[in-house]
């Protein structure tokens, strides 16, 4: 199939412009170098690791592929200098930062060689990640799975808001799963693509099967961003989130709901399949979804379906 050339494809060394985003409790090893084998980025997500478990996955993803990978840093997360120097010392290429400030780890980063991304979800941070030196931004829409901003722009409103803010390419994330929403999104300036959800339906997610099922049968409607008083997260409404949203309702306090959220919720929902008690996290387009595929195959699906697009873009009736 043919390859692409263009400013993201050049700066990670990839065939297509599509990126699998780094995802806790899914995107390990066997996912990001499955998604890297096949021609995109692969992204480790460390944000649920300890440190000895991200530098076995980092080790692994180098086995397992030739091909540039990266890992997925949330610049919250508590033993982050402990994740930074794991990095460093294993030689990974490329980060992508997300959740904090962007001018923290970039120089320490930088100064190694490494290419720094740092993910947005307003043309305000999207400047403040390039003065801090990041080679890209993701720009995420509010349809996206996860952890969100609270300004809850759509990512259709996002992208042309970001390719006008900076200079540095654009990555769009948030409600992308088809090539033809690729298609839209590079069309109004992305130049590349960062798909979460639609790689959490693979067979190399390490998401438990039980959440994969949930996420191809979710329908349009099931998934809110709610949390906004703590960190804004989209997730599926099932029975924990009733019951944060009841709390909320009768006026919790952030103490109260930081309690009811409690520890280890999304790797009881995520990771071990507890559809009730756990939290879900997962994007809008999870209800175009419908089955679970082979990690390669969703990128060449999506390449092809972005190709077919690009010769016939419109529908004439
Ligand atoms: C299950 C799940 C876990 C996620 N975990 C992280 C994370 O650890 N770090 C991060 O920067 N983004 C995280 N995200 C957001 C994704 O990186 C990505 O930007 C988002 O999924 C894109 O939107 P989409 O789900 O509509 O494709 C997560 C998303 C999902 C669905």
């Amino acid at each position: 199939m043919t390859t692409f050339s263009n400013r993201i494809t050049k700066l990670f060394g990839t065939d297509y412009p599509i990126i699998q985003a780094g995802m806790i409790w899914a995107s390990g090893w066997k996912l990001a170098s499955a998604v890297s084998n096949a021609g995109g980025l692969g992204i480790i997500g460390s944000g649920s690791m300890y440190p000895d478990v991200l530098q076995e996955h980092i080790r692994k993803c180098k086995a397992a592929t030739s091909r540039s990978f990266a890992v997925n840093v949330p610049l919250l997360y508590p033993d982050i200098d402990k994740h930074i120097q794991i990095i460093i010392e294993e030689g990974v290429e490329i980060v992508f930062t997300s959740a904090g400030n962007p001018k923290t780890w970039t120089g320490v980063l930088k100064e190694r060689g490494i290419i720094v991304v740092h993910v947005v979800s307003s043309s305000k941070f999207a400047r403040k990640a390039e003065e801090a030196g990041c080679d890209a931004v993701v720009a995420e829409g509010f349809e996206a799975g996860g952890h969100n901003g609270r300004e809850e722009t759509t990512t259709m409103v996002l992208i042309p808001a970001v390719v006008d803010a900076v200079k540095i390419p654009v990555i769009a994330a948030g409600g992308i799963a088809t090539g033809r929403q690729m298609l839209a999104a590079m069309v109004m300036g992305a130049e590349a693509v960062q798909m979460g959800s639609r790689f959490v339906a693979s067979e190399e997610a390490s998401s438990h099967i039980a959440f994969k099922n949930a996420v191809i049968g979710s329908q349009e409607g099931n998934t809110i961003l709610t949390m906004k008083q703590l960190t804004p997260v989209r997730l599926i409404r099932n029975k924990f989130y009733q019951q944060l949203a009841q709390a909320e309702e009768k006026g919790a306090t952030v103490d109260e709901l930081k309690e009811l959220l409690g520890r280890g919720r999304a790797k009881k929902g995520m990771f071990e399949g507890n559809l009730d008690e756990g939290e879900l996290e997962i994007g809008q387009v999870s209800s175009l979804l419908d089955r679970i595929l082979p990690a390669g195959d969703i990128v060449k699906k999506v390449w092809q379906e972005f190709r077919e697009g690009l010769q016939n873009p419109i529908l004439i009736l």
